[in-house]
């Protein structure tokens, strides 16, 4: 038998969305053939220390029992066992873990790891940036500005103004930088702005306004470095007014159609788009990418693109590809292959460092 790949991985970590990762990390672990890869899980706590623990199928409680570490080898406290792996499996959500900064750590050590660079997962996460980058290519995004948390406290009746003049409502309202619906507000009245607002606040100095599209929402998958794929689409059917927190993770209700019942020629523009949208941003490895269908128009607008998706066995991302004949299992290796050959590649010079 060939010699085991030592996998490291990463998950729980400082962003609002800790729990979900340790979801994700858990399918993960239970997927990843031990016959072939030798695990060891590395549990980051709220406050960023790290921790190698037996598996992320312990309990949050007892994970965070006992000594955690800095991974800052000058730090009095830094994890000092022995690391030595061959690849590292980032599963973080959001910031702190889907936005490049634990990325650029992997870069500075020289290491393989999985998933998008540096610079595709800062992007990524701004989803202002992210539209600027999008509407440059011609891609179609939905109207939207972008208020920072200055100008609104110094200029709220010209921001109203703007706001009622350039976007109908319903609108969305939303931390540029987050994710999971955290911070998000769909407001249907003049009224209800500020509160939006100061909401939104409370997650990022950045937020976006946006025009509310009512339609479907649909998702698609995307697998590759420079020759991306792209799954067959889903539908996400909230129950909720919009597919927010509780939709998401709590109540349990939303449906989903997977694959999507759509034209093959829809199927065909979602694909298209998705792999543009990969491509805009230099994403590697993986990417779910996130579409609004309007009801009235049918047009199809891109919302997001997630370098890090929810990934137990109930989510979309492995859910698709499984639909489109991939499943978990050799998802996970295709994942792993592709992280290092994105760094064979970068040790070849073909690659730039960070993206
Ligand atoms: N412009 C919009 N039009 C209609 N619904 C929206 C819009 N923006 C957000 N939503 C709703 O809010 C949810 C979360 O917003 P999203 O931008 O995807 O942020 P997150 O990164 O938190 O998932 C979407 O899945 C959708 O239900
Ligand atoms: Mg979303």
């Amino acid at each position: 038998m060939s010699k085991k790949i030592r996998i490291v991985l990463l998950f729980g970590g400082r962003s609002a969305e800790h729990e979900i990762s340790l979801l994700s990390a858990t399918s993960i672990y239970k997927n990843l053939d031990k016959d072939k890869f030798k695990v060891t899980s590395i549990y980051i706590n709220k406050n960023g220390s790290w921790k190698i623990v037996e598996s992320p199928l312990l309990s949050i409680d007892s994970m965070a029992k006992g000594r955690s570490f800095s991974f800052l080898p000058w730090n009095k406290r830094a994890l000092l066992q022995d690391l030595d792996t061959d690849i590292y499996f980032p599963i973080l959500h959001g910031p702190y873990g889907e936005d490049g900064t634990i990325q650029g750590l992997l870069e500075m050590a020289d290491v393989p790891y999985v998933g998008a660079s540096v610079m595709a997962s800062a992007i990524a996460m701004d989803k202002a940036i992210t539209k600027s980058i999008l509407k440059a290519k011609n891609l179609p995004v939905v109207k939207h500005f972008i208020i920072l948390k200055h100008e609104w406290a110094k200029q709220k009746e010209a921001m109203l103004l703007k706001i009622n003049k350039e976007l109908p409502f319903p609108l969305f309202i939303k931390p540029a930088c987050l994710g999971s619906s955290i911070g998000i507000s769909k407001v249907t009245k003049n009224a209800e702005i500020p509160l939006a607002l100061k909401e939104a606040f409370r997650y990022d100095r950045k937020i976006l306004v946006e025009e509310g599209i009512n339609g479907r929402e649909l998702e698609c998958s995307v697998l590759g470095n420079n020759t991306p794929r792209a799954s067959l689409p889903g539908e996400i059917i909230p129950f909720r007014e919009f597919y927010d927190y509780k939709d998401k993770y709590i109540e349990g209700k939303t449906r989903f159609g997977i694959p999507a019942e759509l034209s093959s020629s829809q199927v065909k523009k979602i694909q298209r788009l998705s792999i543009e949208t990969f491509e805009a941003i230099c994403c590697s490895g993986m990417a779910r990418v996130d579409f609004f269908l309007q009801e009235k128009t049918e047009k199809i607008f891109v919302n997001e693109i997630n370098t890090i998706p929810g990934f137990t066995e109930i989510s979309m991302y492995p859910k698709l590809w499984e639909a489109s004949g991939l499943f978990y299992p050799p998802l996970l290796e295709k994942l792993i292959e592709l992280g290092f050959e994105r760094q064979e590649k970068k040790k070849r010079g073909e690659e730039n460092l960070t993206s």
